[in-house]
């Protein structure tokens, strides 16, 4: 197996620490609210093994599996953030240390390894203590009308999303939600590192039909605002061949029955960004794994 499809050792990078004051205290904030890290976590995934994770359920097309879920937090500000857990030291078998970043949320292990898939485990954002980098969500150029009224490389607030019960556009339904695309942990990389996300403020998570698991899981990763709207945040990178998908933003979806779904036009996969399941995958290995 060549190196570059194993699972890359972080523990000799080292870092520069520019005084993010945002980065430093939502880093603090995200590891000590509802969120508790896990010390003691073992490696999962090392070896490539079978990691779970959480994810919009792939309803339609050639992607392998569901879009991956980003748990989130709202600062004391209303800024939208996903959550970076505190990364922490770990040492294999070999004495090989590496450096992880895992936390505990709803009863379910979250871990930054979640995002092992189109490359995105080599961007200098998903390294575990890359400190460059705050866990804040902001805007990108935007696909939607309402986002004239920010620019890209704002961060998103929950101001922004308090009329997410009105908004509408030509694709799908209303009373859908408001959606916002953005990126993150991706200020300071090269422009082709950029992670996208995709944010949706929604009433339409449908918590009575969900097992318990999943319930507590999206209590915590989808924090409510004060009128009871939930925000629900993705990477946007389809798991078939990585293109950026649409939601609500592509004419061809509805030819799909994706009129208020995800819907990538690439190889026609669609996703339900308020159907979420557990999936999984097989990890990359550790180079000393192998
Ligand atoms: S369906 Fe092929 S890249 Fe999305």
């Amino acid at each position: 197996m060549a190196n570059d499809d194993k699972y890359p050792v972080e523990s000799d990078r080292r870092r520069f620490v520019k005084g993010v004051v945002g980065g430093a205290a939502i880093s603090g904030a995200l590891a000590t609210g509802a969120v508790t890290v896990t010390s003691t976590t073992t490696p999962t995934g090392g070896g490539g093994g079978i990691m779970n994770y959480f994810g919009a359920n792939r309803t339609l097309g050639p992607a392998p599996r569901g879009l991956p879920q980003i748990p989130m937090e709202i600062t004391d500000d209303g800024e939208l953030a996903g959550v970076w857990p505190e990364p922490e030291s770990e040492t294999l078998g070999d004495g090989t240390e590496f450096v992880r970043s895992a936390a505990e949320i709803g009863g379910v292990e979250y871990t930054t390894e979640w995002f092992q898939y189109c490359g995105l485990q080599t961007f200098e954002g998903i390294v575990p203590d890359n400190t460059d980098e705050d866990a804040l969500f902001r805007y990108d150029a935007g696909v939607y009308d309402w986002m004239d009224e920010v620019d890209g490389g704002d961060v998103m607030l929950t101001e922004h999303f308090e009329d997410y019960d009105d908004w509408t556009t030509q694709i799908g339904d209303p009373d859908q939600g408001k959606p916002a695309t953005g990126t993150w942990r991706s200020e300071e990389v090269p422009a082709e590192e950029t992670i996208p996300i995709l944010v949706i403020k929604t009433d339409q998570l449908d918590f009575d039909a969900m097992d318990e698991r999943t319930r507590d899981w999206m209590e915590a990763a989808c924090p409510e605002d004060e009128d009871g709207g939930r925000y629900i945040a993705y990477v946007y990178k389809c798991t078939h061949f990585c293109c950026v998908p649409g939601y609500r933003s592509l004419a061809g979806a509805p030819d799909f029955g994706a009129d208020n779904k995800i819907y990538c036009n690439c190889h026609n996969s669609v996703y339900d960004p308020f159907d979420i399941v557990e999936d999984q995958f097989p990890s990359l290995p550790r180079p000393e794994d192998s």
